[in-house]
């Protein structure tokens, strides 16, 4: 038997419940040694419930894990991580309050004479960050860093133990195509040593790209085991669904009213003379790496953050001060990318996420909500995006990522807002859901919304917007409509360097 054929893990009839709902059934599936294995399956499928039971973070209700050819058991992550199995998870789990640095070493700080020698915490974590070519300062807190950043401190953290079972959970949901690009070479690396590989994506292009073999889940089962060559996307997404799906984006039909969204020479930490439009009925979308400020222009559009210089209009009037309470008033929404930190309240129902932003819409008589028609309204929201399982009363951590997602995007549908700013709508959606969410994204610029997309996955800004803007540091540099919207044209101006000789 070569080394490539040799079996890492393997589960044998897994199955996981989480109070009323069958997380995994069954599930019976082998990672081989120098494989990239991917996990392809709709929000819900039963992925990470899979590899929370490899990585012991969960405990399985029945079934076995063989891992190094013994049967075993996972009292936590810890023990798993000592045997040789290391996981990014879907979310990122770093620790808010420390640095970098502190999180890179976490649990394996050296010491110097029963003290933390810092100059080699530094040199640890340094050397982590430059396995992965991030540059990230190694002071900077947890909590401070954006939702990708953090996502590749905690690609170098696990990619410091001497893993044999690697598993990732869709990784670049919101990398850019360098850092994936990155990621894709230590990727290759790590299979050419032998390791097995896990990888969730829900992004077809990448399963051809570095996949080996795929398997594809649906509610929980395991459908089919194949190598990538022997099976076609249109397969694959017909396996994944259990039915045919339509084409993902949308025929881009334009027909714009007056007014709309404008900046004009916006300035302030983060962005540099930033003037950009949005006009209703229109879907604008904005490119560029992580840190470019475009997630910023988003933030300064909804009032999250002041500006130094210039002005935001909105239908041809002054946007006023910069308050989201404001500008929600204003009719402007705003999604962020990141779920967790800004987007849902984990101690309410999925219900009252949707709903919180626009409560007034149901007060009644003395100004009690009325409770009847905002349920009515949020669920019929919710069934709109198709959220699984359709458990309108529960927690959001009880939904899988994707489904989370949806829970976000639902509120935009409470009300007719003029404005919506979209940060990485569909990070962690799957192919399906996507097609469901570019078509309401369509729905609501046919309405007569003004539609702004910020979003790192490429292909998504070519395909669905109208026109596109790409920012490189806190500056615009390109606009692009017709023909030049294209992977092509756009690319390099991702990678636009700052002059250096300004006259
Ligand atoms: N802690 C939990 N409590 C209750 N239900 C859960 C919990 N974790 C997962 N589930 C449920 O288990 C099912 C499988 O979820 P899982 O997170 O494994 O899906 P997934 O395939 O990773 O989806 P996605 O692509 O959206 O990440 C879903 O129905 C989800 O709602
Ligand atoms: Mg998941």
């Amino acid at each position: 038997m070569t080394s490539s054929t040799t079996t890492v893990a393997e589960t044998r009839n897994l199955c996981k419940s989480f109070l009323a709902v069958t997380a995994l059934k069954d599930m019976s599936v082998g990672f081989q040694a120098g494989t990239v294995h991917v996990l392809f399956g709709e929000n819900g499928a039963g992925k990470s419930t899979l590899i929370s039971l490899l990585s012991g973070i969960h405990k399985p209700d029945s079934g076995e894990i063989i891992f190094d050819g013994r049967n075993v058991s996972f009292s936590s992550p810890r023990v798993a991580r000592e045997l040789g199995i290391s996981a990014v998870y879907q979310e990122p789990a770093l620790i808010p309050q420390l640095t970098v640095a502190e999180n890179l070493t976490l649990g394996r700080e050296p010491l110097k004479s029963a003290f933390l020698d810092r100059q080699a915490q530094e040199r640890l974590a340094r050397a982590a960050l430059d396995r992965i070519g991030s540059k990230i300062p190694l002071s900077a807190f947890a909590r401070d860093l954006s939702r990708a950043e953090q996502q590749v401190v905690e690609m170098a953290r696990a990619l410091q133990d001497s893993a044999k079972l690697l598993i990732l959970d869709e990784p670049t949901a919101s990398l850019t195509e360098e850092e994936t690009e990155q990621l894709f070479k230590i990727v290759m690396r790590l299979r050419e040593q032998g390791i097995a590989m896990i990888y969730i994506t829900h992004r077809m292009a990448e399963i051809r790209r570095i996949g080996d073999v795929v398997s594809v889940m649906r509610d929980g089962c395991l459908i089919k085991t194949t190598a990538v060559p022997d099976v076609s996307d249109q397969e694959l997404v017909e396996l994944m669904t259990g039915r045919k799906v339509e084409a993902l984006f949308p025929q881009k039909l334009l027909h714009t009213v007056p007014g709309g969204l404008e900046l004009v020479n916006v300035s302030n930490d983060a962005l540099k003379d930033i003037s950009l439009h949005v006009r209703r009925g229109e879907i604008v979308g904005v490119g560029g790496l992580v840190g470019s400020g475009k997630s910023d222009i988003g933030k300064v559009c909804f009032g999250m953050s002041p500006l130094t210089r210039g002005r935001i209009e909105i239908d041809g009037s002054d946007a006023g001060p910069a308050s989201p309470q404001r500008r929600l008033e204003r009719g402007v929404i705003h999604y962020p990318s990141d779920r967790k930190k800004e987007g849902l309240i984990s101690v309410q129902t999925a219900r009252e996420n949707v709903t919180l932003s626009a409560l007034d819409k149901w007060l009644g008589f003395l100004r009690f909500i009325r409770r009847k028609a905002e349920r009515n309204d949020a669920d019929a929201i919710l069934a709109k995006l198709s959220l699984r399982p359709f458990h309108p009363d529960a927690l959001p951590s009880t939904f899988s990522g994707g489904n989370q997602q949806k829970i976000v995007l639902a509120r935009g549908f409470t009300r007719p807002y003029a404005v919506h700013i979209f940060d990485e709508p569909t990070a962690g959606v799957d192919v399906g859901a996507r097609a469901e969410i570019y078509q309401a994204m369509h729905g609501l610029a046919k309405e007569g919304a003004a539609v702004l997309v910020i979003s790192s996955d490429l292909p998504e800004i070519v395909n669905l917007v109208h026109r596109a803007y790409v920012v490189a540091h806190g500056r615009i540099v390109g606009e692009f409509t017709g023909a030049d919207l294209s992977e092509k044209t756009m690319l390099p101006y991702f990678f636009h360097e700052p002059e250096m000789n300004v006259q």
